[in-house]
């Protein structure tokens, strides 16, 4: 089964009659279904492609009836456009995976939390949660995340509910022990919400992906793929590209430039882009043509990255606007010449510095543009050189 299998995406919000007529109503579950999200090996697809089935046990271990379910539908990653295109079309899918989860955990509340500037989801969700039966619909609240990147992080979720700040707390106590009211809470992504509605039913598999592509490709946006489909094919589904690539980013603004020959040839699931040293992140796939500076794209994405910290732990503040700067020195030929070993070692003292994975994701991004793209940090370096000589 496809998450987006059915009606036409474009033509909205399919309506709660016609995904009952379509899939049938929520199925009666109970713990058993914990067996199942593990055999399936459903894993996150907000970032950390974290192991479903674990998440939820711990949950209902500490649940006592008591448990709360956070839809995270917040989607900060600006290039991702996946989570608001599945809560606009498909609502009712998100919606089966939560109350499916708030049975099997024994919940008492379930929090819809949607990006504020993600408007037709929301307004999609709110229609859906409307047209659902109680004592369905009496479980749901909606929040709107702050329109910052850290705000869909777990721990800011929770942070933000508790006391209206979105930004991340340490951990531990982590979620599952003490989350919204200090209850144990489960944070799910929408899409994986999704899969497990199409896990619960009979027959069901959550064997395909949602990705967005951007970038120089025909047809860019959200795509979705069977699990194990190669970049290359993707992209051909997509018809092709436009533009030839310098360089693919693989998984948002916490993942990493790979060369397009090598890009082309990676199978999209978690496993083998991790024996890769990669990561799918949140389904991002974004084409760098190559007649744009890689060094300039590397210094907007870093200085987007430092502002979107929220400046509450010292290296990732102060050392992701350093990181920022010397970027954006050598992308404009201002850099005296010693920063591209800067970058090295200032990199290297951000890195696991931090609250929560803000900066390791900043950092694992530029480590694989100073990778990628060594040859036009050299070359933008010895430009500055001459010029300053
Ligand atoms: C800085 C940062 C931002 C994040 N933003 C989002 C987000 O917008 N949406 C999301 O679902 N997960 C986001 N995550 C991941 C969440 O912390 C969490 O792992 C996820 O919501 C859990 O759901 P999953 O297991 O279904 O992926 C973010 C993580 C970090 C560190
Ligand atoms: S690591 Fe950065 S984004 Fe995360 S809590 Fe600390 S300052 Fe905020």
């Amino acid at each position: 089964m496809r998450l987006l299998e059915g009606p036409e995406v474009g033509a909205g919000a399919e309506s709660y009659a016609d995904h009952v007529r379509r899939l049938g109503g929520v199925p009666d579950l109970g713990p058993g279904l914990i067996g199942t999200l593990q055999r399936s090996g459903l894993a996150g697809r907000g970032g950390a492609a974290f192991p479903t089935a674990v998440k939820w046990q711990a949950v209902a271990e500490r649940s006592r009836g008591q448990a709360v379910v956070v839809v995270n539908g917040a989607e900060g990653e600006p290039r991702s456009q996946k989570d608001r295109l599945l809560m606009s079309a498909r609502p009712h899918l998100v919606l089966d995976g939560a109350f499916i989860a708030a049975r099997v955990l024994r919940a008492r509340r379930v929090i819809v939390y949607i990006g504020e500037r993600h408007q037709s989801a929301r307004a999609a969700m709110l229609r859906a949660v409307a047209e659902r039966p109680d004592p369905e619909r009496g479980l749901v609240t909606f929040s709107a995340a702050p329109a910052r990147y850290v705000a869909g992080a777990e721990a800011a979720a929770i942070h933000f509910l508790n006391e209206g700040v979105a930004t991340p707390t340490t951990v531990p106590p982590y979620p599952f022990e003490r989350g919204v009211g200090g209850a144990p809470t489960l944070v799910q992504n929408v899409e994986t919400l999704a899969h497990v509605a199409s896990l619960a039913r009979p027959g069901g598999a959550a064997s395909t992906l949602l990705l967005t592509l951007a970038g120089g490709v025909a047809t860019a946006g959200v795509l979705e793929v069977e699990a194990g489909v190669t970049i290359g094919e993707a992209m051909r589904r997509a018809g092709g590209v436009t533009e030839s690539p310098r360089a693919v980013l693989v998984g948002g603004y916490f993942g990493s430039w790979v060369e397009p020959e090598r890009a082309w040839l990676l199978a999209i699931d978690h496993e083998s882009l991790r024996r890769h040293g990669l990561g799918l992140g949140c389904g991002v796939i974004g084409l760098l043509p190559a007649s744009r500076c890689p060094v300039c794209e590397t210094a907007g994405i870093m200085r987007y990255l430092a502002s979107e910290s929220s400046a509450q732990c010292g290296p990732c503040f102060f050392g992701l606007r350093a990181l920022a700067d010397a970027c954006t020195r050598i992308s404009e030929g201002s850099s005296d010449g010693h920063d591209l070993q800067r970058l090295q070692r200032w990199a290297a003292e951000v890195a696991g510095r931090g609250s929560c994975r803000h900066p390791d994701g900043a950092v694992m991004f530029l480590a694989s543009s100073l990778d990628v793209f060594a040859r036009e940090f050299a070359h933008h370096t010895a430009h500055n050189l001459r010029r300053s000589a």
